[in-house]
Parts: C-alpha cells; structure tokens; sequence
C-alpha cells in the first residue's frame, strides 16, 4: 500500500468517541513499549505520526489514525507493564475487551513480540484470546535490527512453537528503524481489509 495520507483523529477513552462510519479497523496489540506505535510510524512514513517513548506506557488510550481515508490503525495501550495499579490494568483489561469483543469494524489485530524474546504469558494469552474470538491475527516480529539477519528464522521458529501458532498465521520480522518487513507487513494488512 502507497500511504497518501495519514492522519489522527481521536484518542479516545470511551466507546462513546470511537470513529463513527463502517471503516474497517487494524488494531496493534502487544506488550509496553514492544514497538506498536513505532511501527504505525514506520508502515505510514511518518516519524512523528505515534507518540513513542523509550519508557514504557506511553499509549493509554486507543488512538486512532486514518490511513487514506480507506482504514483506521487503532494504537492501543500495551500490556504487562508493571508499575500500573491494579485497578488500572482492570480498567485496561475492561476496555480493550470491550473493544476487541464489540467493535464490528474491526478487521484484524496486529500482534507485536519482540523477535528477541520468548513470548511472555501474557503475549500467550493474547494471541489465544483472538484465537478463540476468531479476530484475525498477523504477528509481528518486531526489532528485527537488533539480531543478525541470519537468526532471524530460528526466533520466529521459537516464537511460533511458543505462541503454538496456527500455521496459516503470519509471523514477520520487523524493523521500525531499518523499514525491515515492511512490504511483508503491508500485504498482509491488506489482506485482513478485504
Ligand atoms: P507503549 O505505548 O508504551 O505501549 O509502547 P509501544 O509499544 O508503542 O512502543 P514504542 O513504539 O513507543 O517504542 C518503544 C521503544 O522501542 C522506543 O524507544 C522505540 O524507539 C523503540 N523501538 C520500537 N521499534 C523498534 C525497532 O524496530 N528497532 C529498534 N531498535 N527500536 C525500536
Ligand atoms: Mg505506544
């Protein structure tokens, strides 16, 4: 996809202020500070589009950005991120269910792991979660940069067998800061939008 425009609309913190209109939706899940914001920049060629943060939390409401007034990314907050009292990760918890349960025009969830790691139990949960209410998935492998090129194979292999992935789901290595994966990510993006 040639990204024309890209634009913000709303950071909303309510049903209520979601985008009206049957646009489809593609929402980034994925733990704090794993690089969703990063990579809405890095697919729409706009450094500043996201706010990104080196510190974790920064994203705490679903913000949306209209991509050629055809679709919305939906950056949403990440999980896991220690220092948020419990009643907050409810309030968190409480939304993003809502969202992922209720929202009709959603298309399909962008899933972000670190292609460093093992996916944790809360990225596990995740990935299960939209399995079972049947959102399609594509994960993203993301930081892609920070390994050799040629491990690249062996992480996504750890992570799939880790995620127990379905093997018709996607797993892309990814760099927001080489662009790495990004024409991979764009196909499959349009695959979930038609
Ligand atoms: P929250 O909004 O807190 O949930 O975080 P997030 O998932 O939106 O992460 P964000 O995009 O803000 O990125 C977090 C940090 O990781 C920033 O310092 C980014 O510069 C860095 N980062 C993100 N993607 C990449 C990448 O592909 N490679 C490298 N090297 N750094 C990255
Ligand atoms: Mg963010």
């Amino acid at each position: 996809m040639i990204v024309k425009d890209a634009q913000f609309i709303i950071s909303a913190v309510s049903e209520k202020q979601y985008p009206e209109g049957s646009l489809p939706e593609i929402a980034m899940a994925g733990r704090s500070n794993v690089g969703k914001s990063s990579f809405i920049n890095r697919m729409t060629n706009r450094k500043k589009l996201a706010k990104t943060s080196s510190k974790p939390g920064r994203t705490q409401t679903l913000n949306y950005y209209l991509i050629n007034n055809r679709f919305y990314f939906v950056d949403v907050p990440g999980y896991g991120y220690a220092a948020v009292s419990k009643k907050e990760r409810r309030s968190w918890g409480k939304m993003i269910e809502n969202y992922l349960l209720g929202r009709k025009q959603l298309k399909g969830v962008v899933l972000l792991l670190d292609i460093r790691h093992e996916p944790t139990g809360d990225d596990c949960l995740m990935y299960q979660f939209l399995k079972h209410c049947r959102i399609p998935v594509v994960v993203i492998a993301t930081k892609a940069d920070k390994i050799s090129k040629g491990k690249h194979a062996k992480h996504v292999k750890i992570i799939r067998e880790k995620l127990q992935a379905d093997p018709e789901d996607m797993v892309i290595p990814f760099s927001a800061e080489t662009g790495i994966g990004k024409d991979e990510a764009w196909k499959a993006i349009e695959n979930l939008l038609d």
